[in-house]
């Protein structure tokens, strides 16, 4: 049997098991042996579904070709991202879903064994929809047998493996391609705890090619009096913020100097390495504001981090590792980043072993990364939200409470789940939709009603609703919204169970 540990990245998904040797181990590209990540990148054409690579190839001479990407950071729109040649519409659960029938593909081709089970890590800060909507991926994949595990607590878990024991405290500091996690964690000789865990869908390696796309175009309309904004032109320069990234990220290169072609007209575009580090220098900041928060929610500040762990490719950035250094009060030299781009495959694998195998491993606990709780009217009138299981409590995790009637004749209670983090300003806060329960039987003025709300294992939430009077439960009514995605997503199951995805 397999246990397969998948990375389903923003940018890149990879996918790892561990060999019989105890190694964690990634799976290569069906037609590269050399490549072992698939960028999270989907055609759909008229000659039928490409993932990965092949795309990326073709988009290099032809840069208006329709395609998505990004689609994780989408996870939990209620609406399709998008509409490929034939008109249909894509919600991105089925677009991830064609990334990890692929993934499969070069599984399959690789290890001609079924697959007993698969371990998807997704990030810390990932929300119920986006972690319910990872899950329905997966099914529309075709996996049977699936649990998701947080990306940090992945990392560490592979970090732990190259570690003698003994008690520790980890940061890990996870910066990939469109998210960014901090977490801190306990380890010790018999578990891996995770004690508070804070991060952003909007810090990650796509945004801070945005910030040189900006800047190259402020370049072009200087030059040439308007904005090439045409989905071509979008990917020419995307692809190119990307390279100039990668290459003052290198160790002696000081400055780019290039020409470039965009939407016929030329542009001499020159980037050093100190005017990159200027375009991100509050970007990095922003990073270690969220640490800040992770520590403090600890009850900890930096002084008691014995480990700090680095992962996620845009870690690899000098400007992060220095500065992640300086916050930290550690040498660059003593920041772990071991593998970055692999490390949470290798975590994932080892932790399905775990999960759906016989391995037996270090005890795992993990936390929820939002407030849980219920909309309702505060005393002033205005709207506020009653907290019943509040960020960072271990999971699983539940806490009841009990709703009135306010009416002789009412039969249904409707309540707002709610998923909050933080603060005034800075705060998030999430519907997780209505929900109704009923019917009330024998309704009266202020008849009782216990809602349960509760975080499992993988931090999916469920709410459910007792009758306390006669201990019945109460059913829950599903929402207009959901039933209306659930049924879009119904057809585009059918639409994948009859696509193939080429490799
Ligand atoms: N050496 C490097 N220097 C700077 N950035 C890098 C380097 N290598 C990779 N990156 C950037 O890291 C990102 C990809 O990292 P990674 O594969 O860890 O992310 P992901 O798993 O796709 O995303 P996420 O974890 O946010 O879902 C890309 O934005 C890429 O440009
Ligand atoms: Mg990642």
């Amino acid at each position: 049997m397999l246990y397969l540990g998948i990375d389903l990245g923003t940018t890149f998904s990879v996918a790892a098991y561990v060999n019989d040797h105890g190694q964690p181990t990634l799976f290569p590209d069906f037609h590269d042996a050399n490549e072992f990540r698939t960028p999270s990148v989907v055609h759909l054409g008229e000659e039928g579904c490409l993932v990965g690579t092949p795309v990326e190839e073709i988009l290099e001479d032809e840069p208006g070709l329709p395609h998505a990407r990004f689609f994780k950071l989408d996870m939990e729109a209620k609406l399709p991202v998008f509409t490929d040649s034939d008109k249909r519409e894509w919600y991105p659960q089925a677009l991830s879903a064609l990334v990890l029938k692929k993934i499969l593909k070069d599984v399959d081709a690789f290890a001609h064994e079924d697959i007993g089970g698969v371990l998807i890590a997704v990030p810390a800060n990932f929300n119920d929809a986006q972690r319910r909507a990872t899950k329905l991926a997966a099914q529309m994949a075709g996996i049977s047998q699936v649990k998701l595990i947080e990306e940090p607590v992945a990392a560490a878990t592979f970090y732990g493996v190259h570690q003698a024991g003994g008690e520790q405290t980890l940061f890990v500091y996870d910066l990939g391609g469109g998210t960014f996690d901090a977490t801190v964690l306990q380890s010790s000789e018999d578990g891996l705890y995770a004690l508070a865990t804070e991060g952003s869908n909007t810090l990650g390696g796509k945004h801070i090619d945005e910030r040189i796309v900006r800047f190259i175009v402020e370049e072009f309309q200087r030059q040439h009096g308007f904005k090439p904004d045409d989905p071509a032109s979008q990917q020419v320069l995307r692809r190119f913020a990307n390279e100039a990234k990668h290459t003052l990220a290198k160790p002696g290169k000081g400055r780019i100097n290039k020409t470039l072609v965009i939407g016929g007209r030329t542009l001499e575009f020159i980037l050093t390495k100190d005017r990159f580090h200027q375009l991100i220098d509050d970007f990095v900041d922003d990073t270690l504001a969220v640490c800040d928060k992770a520590l403090r929610a600890s009850g900890m500040d930096w002084s008691f981090i014995d480990t700090v762990l680095l992962t996620g490719g845009s870690s690899l950035l000098p400007l992060v590792m220095d500065k992640v250094a300086r916050a930290s009060g550690k040498e660059r030299d003593q920041l772990v980043c071991k593998q970055p781009h692999q490390a949470v495959a290798y975590g994932a694998a080892i932790l399905a072993q775990q999960a759906f195998g016989q391995a037996s491993g270090k005890a795992l606990q993990s936390i929820c990364s939002y407030d849980l709780g219920i909309r309702t009217l505060g005393r002033d009138g205005q709207p506020a939200v009653k907290v019943l299981i509040e960020q960072n409590s271990a999971v699983p995790a539940s806490a009841t409470t009990t709703f009135y009637t306010s009416r002789d004749d009412q039969t249904r209670v409707i309540i707002e789940a709610v998923q909050k983090r933080g603060e005034g300003d800075g705060a998030e806060e999430k519907s997780l939709g209505y929900f109704a329960f009923g019917p009330i039987e024998r309704p009266r003025k202020k008849y009782p009603l216990e809602i349960e709300m509760r975080y499992d294992l993988e931090g999916i939430v469920t709410i459910t609703a007792r009758d306390p009077e006669s201990g019945r439960q109460i059913q829950q009514v599903m929402d207009e919204e959901t039933e209306a995605l659930d049924k879009a997503l119904f057809e585009q199951r059918g639409w994948l169970q009859k696509m193939d995805v080429n490799v």
